[in-house]
């Protein structure tokens, strides 16, 4: 198993989490898209996005996403809007395995509910901005994913274990 785990899917469906905890139990390398451009531009992803708009923040993206994808045998998280560039696309389905964790709006409300940081959910109304997200984004998770993880009702290890299952049914 060389290539890149790529872990994608709505905010709140626990993509960094899953990432670093699987990353660690098979002793790979873990990188968060977000957290790298973070550190490099040394602000916050909401500052990005204040300073230089949604446009703007996705520039960069898709800049870290290209020098992550020279690393081999790595686990990367990825933000949820990364679907949204076909060039992006290109680039995570190289040499790569993709899993859609995949979660449905309520959970993402759940799981996001003391959020203040990511600048999409600051809304009046979060129920309808998400619904609107993953309208136009869950067909493309789905689309491009090797492997799909439904985290509604599971633990983030058994999310790990069905993704260590599934992707040992990939390679037989
Ligand atoms: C975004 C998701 C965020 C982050 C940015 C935009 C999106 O990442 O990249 O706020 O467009 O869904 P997470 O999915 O890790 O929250």
């Amino acid at each position: 198993m060389q290539s890149n785990i790529i872990l994608i899917g709505p905010m709140g469906a626990g993509k960094s989490s899953v990432g670093r905890r699987l990353a660690k139990q098979l002793n790979r390398k873990f990188y968060d898209c977000d957290k790298v451009l973070e550190d490099r531009t040394g602000v916050a992803i909401s500052t990005i996005f204040e300073l230089e708009g949604e446009e703007g923040f996705r520039q960069r993206e898709t800049k870290i996403l290209e020098e992550l994808m020279q690393f081999e045998n790595a686990v990367i998280a990825t933000g949820g809007g990364v679907v949204l560039r076909k060039e992006n696309i290109k680039l995570i389905s190289n040499n790569s395995i993709i899993v859609y964790l995949s979660a449905s709006v309520n959970s993402q409300i759940k799981r996001t509910r003391h959020d203040k940081k990511r600048p999409l959910l600051q809304t009046e109304d979060r129920h309808t901005t998400l619904n609107k997200l993953s309208e136009q984004r869950n067909p493309i998770y789905a689309k491009i994913a090797d492997i799909v993880i439904d985290t509604d009702s599971q633990s983030i290890s058994t999310s790990i274990q069905e993704i260590l299952q599934k992707i040992n049914s990939l390679d037989s």
